[in-house]
């Protein structure tokens, strides 16, 4: 089988991050026996300044065709003033939402490597190992009507509108679930359901879902504790189910937990299972181009595509224990560099993982 991978590098540091996994799959395929296809296509800024939006039709073209998108970063000072519509961070909902990508997957795992890089003291975080499943094509980020309006009295009114079906509801904790039952079977459902409508009906409809899963221990827990909670004890959480919003600032906090969030990855899958799949860490436009960058977040998003799209559990742990065995000779991209080991770039790091993939087997 050939998996078709449509690469979309996009702005900032995502060409460079992109560079080293293209590499990495390009070991993949030469020695490890991965059909593949790579086309690439812009996105993000870098497409709004060849063609005039964030989201070309002919790059829109082949992320439906492919199996799947590897995707770099968007974003950057230089589009901030565009009006919404063709800003780069549009290209990135506009593609959640044409795919249906409705369930994003952000794992925060620690690297035990990496428990010193944290900014919380490393038993808190030792052993981290979590999975956040973030509603992504609904909630307040796509509710209408949203705009900024004219009050009678002069001023201006901005509003945006938070809106969950039950069925969306109920198909993300549904992914919540099947998830939770593949590793330590507990899932944590946040929501706001002391203040929000829609948070009384996700809690109803998640505790319903959670009747076909009695294997799985559910709780519930307000964002704002969750939050807290992230910090405090962070070992306390298996899989975490939230809404779209909700499970973008989590996500974050989550990130930091495990020390940086260049070594993040994450899946975003529509009910089929296609995805797209991207580092959380965004396009870093203050050290795009140096040569700083952490790749490895960007390569661990290649192996959640070939767990979850390509179906090739092994490879993926291969690239896992390539990264592990990089981590273990010392080597350190700035961000994850704590004064020990040696202080490598992006694409040192990224040479480093591919040969360590010529060698684990
Ligand atoms: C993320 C990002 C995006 C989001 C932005 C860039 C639109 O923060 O993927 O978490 O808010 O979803
Ligand atoms: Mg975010």
């Amino acid at each position: 089988m050939t998996i078709k991978i449509a690469i979309l590098a996009g702005d900032g540091i995502g060409p460079e991050t992109i560079g080293q996994a293209v590499k990495v799959l390009e070991v993949l395929r030469d020695q490890h026996g991965l059909g593949l296809e790579l086309e690439h296509a812009p996105v993000g800024g870098s497409a709004y300044d060849q063609a005039g939006t964030p989201l070309p039709e002919s790059t829109l073209a082949l992320a439906r065709q492919a199996d799947c998108i590897l995707l770099g970063a968007v974003g950057g000072p230089k589009w901030d003033t565009l009006e919404r519509n063709v800003r780069p961070e549009k290209a990135l909902l506009q593609l959640r939402a044409e795919l249906g990508l409705f369930s994003n997957l952000r794992p925060a795992m620690l690297f035990p490597q990496l428990a010193s890089a944290s900014t919380l003291r490393a038993e808190v975080v030792a052993g981290l190992d979590l999975m956040i499943v973030r509603e992504l094509t609904g909630g307040i980020y796509f509710g209408k009507p949203r705009g900024i309006r004219s009050l009678d009295d002069g001023q201006r009114q901005g509003y945006d509108t938070l809106l969950y079906s039950e069925s969306e509801i109920e198909r993300i904790a549904r992914v919540g679930f099947d998830i939770a039952r593949k590793r330590d079977r507990r899932l944590c459902s946040v929501d706001k359901a002391n203040v929000l409508e829609t948070s009384v009906l996700w809690r109803e409809i998640v505790s319903h879902v959670g009747k076909q899963y009695p294997d799985v221990t559910l709780s519930h827990m307000y964002v704002d504790n969750a939050a807290m909670q992230l910090v405090r004890a962070p070992k306390q959480f298996d899989v975490i189910v939230t809404d779209n919003m909700f499970g973008d600032i989590l996500s974050d906090a989550a990130a930091m937990l495990t020390g940086s969030i260049g070594m993040l990855p994450s899946a975003s899958l529509d009910a089929s299972g296609k995805g797209m799949y991207e580092p959380i860490h965004g396009s870093a436009p203050d050290i795009a181009g140096q040569d700083i960058a952490n790749p490895l977040a960007t390569i661990l998003s290649v192996a959640m595509l070939l767990r979850y799209t390509a179906n090739q559990a092994e490879l993926a742990s291969l690239v896992d224990r390539a990264i592990a065995r990089v981590l273990d000779d010392g080597l350190r991209t700035a961000d994850i560099y704590t004064g020990t080991g040696r202080k490598v770039g992006t694409r040192e790091m990224g040479e480093a993982v591919v040969s360590a993939l010529k060698s684990v087997s």
